[in-house]
């Protein structure tokens, strides 16, 4: 991987601020977008679109920008198209799944959640639960670590869902998917992955790991804001979606409210097909399959150099796994100072960083951490930076 070609197709990672180049780390804005992305969402809108369903070009060019991004996100995910929805964000998308599976709830049933999930894939399936009177069971995860034995554990005759994120955008922890969905099927519920923040960093294969929903958010995988949800199409058809009356009722599109972010499904699509020029392959998804190794073998460099780096500094603690069954991303703490002032500190010095709970509300409050500083490198940090990071935690002591 050219990572200074890569670097060139970024506008905000060559931006000069106050005379010096800023580091982008995985932070609060989620990842940046190159040009071919930024592009693409501002060509359908010049070109000029409409909704759905019109008899003329702008209408047509809206159908197709959906019917790409659809196709593109099947890619993504090793799904079909029509196992593909669209909308506003991944929380969104989980408060109105939560909605209609709970409709399929009794009394007395029970759902499987984690400690080490975002509360995104937390709180939708709490306040349901509380509604329909179904009890709740946790996944702790041990030293780091969420192991599938954890999750299955809490599985019973009763069980309904179990919700489960495939990386923590806090710890960095990997959680192995494919053999959670192994002792989920030994029961009658369902799984609903949140694979957010893994989606940057590792292939999603639906179809291998046997989910019934995977979500993840575009502004995370290098694209615009908008959130992909995959449901099994049997779930998406027989489901009760909460539409309005003169929504299509088959497909997707019965869960897809409202009228399309078409420029952001324009993005999408790009984004898709940006991921996909890391590899090789004769479709999509063999580069992305080829590409996304590239990109875990170049961050596992800086997540060791990083490692080694922040080992030696004794006013430092990383919470987190060591070099394996974990993305390169890492929450800190830094003797004698608060997150806040870590990443003011950080933030004065030209590197943007998340500091707080990062919505991991369940993480922190296992660690008994009223908040840490998130340092997470992606496919396009250098090891440049990483050595920046590193010494101006070194100046913080
Ligand atoms: C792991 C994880 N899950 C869910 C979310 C929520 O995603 P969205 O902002 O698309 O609702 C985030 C956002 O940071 C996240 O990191």
């Amino acid at each position: 991987m050219d990572i200074a070609g890569i670097r060139d197709q970024f506008p905000a990672l060559n931006r000069v601020e106050g005379g010096r180049q800023a580091i982008y780390l995985d932070g609060p804005a989620g990842t940046q977008v190159p040009n071919s992305v930024i592009d693409a969402t501002a060509a359908i809108m010049r070109a000029g679109y409409s909704n759905l369903g019109g008899p003329y070009d702008a209408s047509r060019l809206s159908e197709a920008t959906l019917e790409a991004a659809r196709s593109a996100m099947a890619d993504l995910y090793n799904a079909s198209p029509e196992e593909i929805v669209f909308g506003q964000n991944m929380t969104s998308h989980t408060f109105a799944m939560s909605r209609a599976l709970a409709a399929t709830w009794d009394p007395g049933d029970e759902i499987v959640l984690t400690r080490l999930d975002h509360d995104a894939n937390v709180e939708p399936w709490l306040r349901v639960a509380g509604e329909r009177e179904v009890t709740v069971r946790w996944a702790d995860f041990h030293d780091y670590a969420l192991t599938p034995e954890a999750i299955g554990a809490e599985l019973g005759p009763k069980t309904r869902l179990v919700a489960v994120g495939a990386a923590s955008n806090a710890l960095g922890t990997v959680v192995d998917i494919a053999a959670v969905s192994r002792l989920v099927r030994q029961t009658d519920a369902l799984l609903y992955v949140d694979a957010v923040h893994y989606a940057p960093h590792r292939l999603i294969d639906v179809r291998a790991w046997d989910v019934d929903f995977l979500v993840a958010s575009s502004y995370k995988f290098f694209g615009p804001h908008i959130g992909i949800l995959y449901g099994k199409a049997h779930h998406l058809a027989n489901l009760p979606a909460y539409k309005v009356r003169p929504a299509p009722d088959s497909g997707p599109d019965r869960w897809e409210t409202g009228t399309q972010s078409f420029e952001s499904l324009a993005g999408v699509t790009a984004a898709v097909d940006y991921l996909a020029t890391f590899g090789e392959g004769e479709t999509r998804r063999q580069q992305l399959e080829n590409g996304y190794g590239e990109i875990a073998e170049y961050e596992a460099g800086l997540a060791e150099r990083f490692l080694a780096g922040v080992a030696e500094l004794g006013h430092v603690t990383v919470h987190g796994l060591g070099g394996s069954g974990r993305v390169s991303t890492f929450s800190v703490e830094v003797a004698g100072l608060t997150d806040s002032e870590v990443a003011a500190k950080l933030g004065k010095q030209g590197i943007y960083v998340s500091n707080g709970t990062y919505y991991a509300v369940e993480v922190m409050q296992q660690l008994g951490k009223a908040g840490l500083v998130r340092i997470g490198f992606l496919h396009y940090n250098t090891v440049e930076e990483v050595d920046a990071v590193l010494s101006a935690l070194d100046g913080l002591a």
